[in-house]
This record gives C-alpha cells, structure tokens and sequence, in this order.
C-alpha cells in the first residue's frame, strides 16, 4: 500500500506529513510544542480540553490541532496572541471548575495542568471558583479516585477500554457536572470488571486518579505514552 503525503506549513517550519495524520501529531513529530491535555498518542481523540487550538491561514473559526487532520498546502499557526490569550482562559476555567488546590494535592509538581498554568503565565483565576466536594473513592485496595481533582479529559476511560480492554470506567451526567464512574456506578471494590492494571493512574494528567501510597512521580514515570503506542500499532 502506498502512503501518500502532504506539505503543510506549520508556523515557520515546511514540513512533509503522512496523510491521515492530525496537526498535533504531525506537530510532536517535528518537534513543534502545542499545549494539549486530554490527547494522548495511541489513544483515541476526543477534542476535549480545547487546549490544542491552532489558526488555519484563511479561516476565521479556531481549530483543536489534536482531531483536525492535515492537508496539502495547509498554513498551521500554533502561538499568536489570540491563542495564548484562549488558551489561559482555558486553564482558568479548568482550574475553576472544581477544587484545584496544588498545595494540598497528590499531584503536586507531577501535574500537567500545574506544568501548563505555569509554562501559559496563568497567576490567578479570574472565574469564580466553584469548590465542589465531589465523591472521593478509596475503597480499592490501592486504586484512588478524587473527583474534586478531575478534568474529564477522560484519558482514563479510554486507555481502560481500548488499551486494557475492559471498559471498567465511564462518564455519567452531562458537561462540566461530568463524573467519571467505575462500572455502573458502584464503589471501585465492589467493579467486577476492574482488573487493578493501573493504567488510568499512569495516564492521568492530575491527581485526580492515583495509587495510594506510591508517589506520582513513580506512576508516571513508566513510558506509559510509549507503551499505549506500540499497544495501539500491534
Ligand atoms: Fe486537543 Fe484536548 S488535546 S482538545
């Protein structure tokens, strides 16, 4: 089969792309930075943080780099003004939508919407924060979730049914009231179909699903992003 390829410009640098391809990945590959969050390489794409956003030359509306595919003479900009600006807005509504407190939170310094506020230059929160005191679920032996901590890029429920292939989590409700559940609902001890893999701690860009006891730089730092790819390629 051949690949076919496209030429696309993305800011300064001319590059050649596989076809099929989204922006950001043809962006990672190159060595271009586009903040993202809930994208995760080998894991479907869900276009759900909104962090991704790009200008296409010509075109008035904000595209998500991580779900728009690349196409021939394609003029990408990833860092103007206007997104920098869209993009802290983004962080703050995130921030204040539930109870981001980094101080008091296991992801402390192993944070991608900590890491991302700062690299962004977001110092406060110009949105009322809502202080939501979400279910928080240790009943596991060593899994945890703290919903106050989510950010429903739902990386978790997708790496729990497409990588682990057991589907144990899902979402209820709807928009930001958004939770994420484990089987239908029921405590983690009592999910049948959980199989302790830990991969939706791994995943998890914030502290909102961890491994007691164990610091998140460990559960991290395993390659998670290259074993979810060669997962995917198999
Ligand atoms: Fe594209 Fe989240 S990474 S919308």
């Amino acid at each position: 089969m051949t690949t076919k390829t496209v030429s696309l410009k993305i800011d300064e640098h001319e590059i050649t792309a596989q076809e099929g391809k989204s922006i950001l990945e043809t962006a990672i590959e190159n060595g271009i930075d586009i903040p993202h969050l809930c994208f995760l390489a080998g894991l479907t794409k869900t276009g759900a943080c909104r962090l991704c956003i790009v200008e296409l030359k010509g075109q008035a509306k904000l595209f998500a780099s991580c779900s728009t595919p690349i196409s021939d003479g394609m003029e990408v900009i990833t860092n103007s003004e206007k997104l920098k600006a869209y993009r802290k807005n983004t962080i703050q509504l995130l921030l204040s939508e539930r109870t981001h407190v980094c101080s008091v939170c296991v992801a402390n310094k192993n944070c991608e919407l900590q890491a991302l506020a700062d690299k962004l230059g977001v110092e406060h929160v110009a949105f009322e924060r809502e202080w939501t005191s979400e279910n928080v679920d240790s009943s596991h032996p060593f899994l945890v979730i703290d919903r106050n901590r989510c950010i429903l890029c739902t990386r978790c429920v997708r790496v729990c049914d497409e990588i682990e292939g057991v589907h144990a989590l899902d979402l209820k409700l709807r928009g930001k009231d958004s939770q994420i559940i484990v089987d239908f609902d029921d405590s983690w001890d009592k999910a049948a179909s959980c199989t302790s893999c830990r991969k939706c701690a791994k995943v998890c860009p914030v502290g909102a699903i961890y491994v007691e006891g164990e610091p998140l730089s460990e559960t991290k730092d395993t390659g998670i992003a290259d074993f979810v790819l060669s997962r995917r390629k198999k």
